[in-house]
């Protein structure tokens, strides 16, 4: 018996070493360690053995036996350590690899294009007022100077609400607003949604406008252009020069309509200027005095220039876009290009 136990030993340790997976050990388990193994099988030899000697021989069994289940921890505790390594290997971070771009947001062009524009005039001393969209006959038409049935009226297709209440056609109710609250010196900024029933390439019924007012003493039309002027350099090119022609307005006298030099051909005539060299960007004009006596200011003392930019315009000028409607869609593929 002995001598079969010795066999059973390096059978076991060949066999052993040809364990590389937790059904191979199972399996050694089954054959030495398991009910129908080979210890159980010695056990069973032991009815055999004589009397004297059971106890001795019982006792290299047990010992087989108590090796077997030792060699079963070692051999499992290998495999556990192999595993856990494979998947550390497989679930390894490796720090040098890019990390994954979140794609970020970014400000609308009409948003970027006001801030630039904010941007230019405060440094020029402006604040700026706002005022809201949801306006009264009174602040949008009437104390501009323009009463009720005058054909002026005719210039802006007003979306009107319920009693004297409109969606407001312009910025310049926001002139009334600061003179209201202000008096002067007034340098002020007011920028906002308008409303027109208006639409097609060029126009949007909502769109964005910029007014500016100045109102001190010896106020003059010179002094509209010199600030008009640095504004479109620093918003186009340093290059650009503007040219004021006679327009009207009914809140300023004289008005004024606002060229600018095209910053596309320099002024020889391309496409953008339709070949006159020159492109309209704004309207503007001296407050008309009745407008500075509707506040209460006294026109005797002070005067004051005005202007409106449509943000749209700008901004399609600047990046050549031609059709308003894509800065309404929120198409991805135009909107990633600012
Ligand atoms: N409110 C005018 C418009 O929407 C633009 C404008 C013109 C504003 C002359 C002014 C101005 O302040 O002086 O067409």
């Amino acid at each position: 018996m002995e001598e079969r136990i010795k066999a059973l030993r390096s059978q076991m340790e060949e066999r052993l070493k040809a364990v590389d997976s937790r059904e191979k050990l199972a399996a050694f388990w089954q054959d030495v360690l398991g009910k129908k193994g080979s210890v159980a099988e010695l056990m069973k030899g032991l009815g055999a053995v004589a009397k004297e000697d059971r106890p001795a021989m019982g006792k290299v069994i047990n010992d087989f036996k108590m090796l077997a289940e030792q060699r079963y921890r070692e051999y499992s505790e290998r495999l556990e350590q192999q595993e856990l390594a494979a998947r550390n290997r497989l679930e390894a971070v490796d720090i040098t690899l890019p990390a994954k771009k979140q794609p970020l947001g970014h400000l609308h062009p009409l948003t970027l294009v006001k801030e630039e524009m904010i941007s230019v005039f405060s440094g020029m001393g402006f604040d700026v007022f706002e005022g809201p969209e949801i306006e009264d006959d009174d602040h949008n038409f009437t104390r501009l100077n323009v009463p009720k049935d005058h054909p002026s009226r005719d210039m802006q297709d007003t979306f009107y609400l319920e009693n004297d209440f409109l969606l407001r056609t312009q910025t310049s109710g926001g002139q009334i607003r600061v003179m209201d609250m202000q008096k002067p010196p007034i340098k002020v900024l007011v920028p906002g949604r308008v409303f027109r029933s208006d639409s097609d390439a060029t126009h949007s019924p909502m769109f964005h406008q910029m007014e500016g007012l100045v109102v001190d003493k010896g106020i003059t039309l010179c002094d509209l252009q010199g600030m008009l002027d640095k504004f479109v350099q620093q918003i186009f090119d340093a290059n650009v020069r503007t040219r004021l022609r006679p327009s009207y307005f009914p809140f300023t006298e004289p008005s004024v309509e606002v060229d600018v030099s095209c910053f596309e051909c320099g002024g020889r005539g391309c496409s953008l200027c339709k070949h006159t060299g020159w492109i309209e960007v704004l309207g503007g004009g001296v407050v008309h005095p009745k407008v500075l006596e509707n506040c209460g200011i006294d026109s005797s003392v002070y005067s004051g220039i005005a202007f409106g930019i449509g943000i749209e315009r700008i901004t399609m000028l600047k990046y050549g876009i031609n059709n308003i409607g894509l800065l309404f869609e929120n198409n991805l593929r135009f909107l990633k290009q600012f």
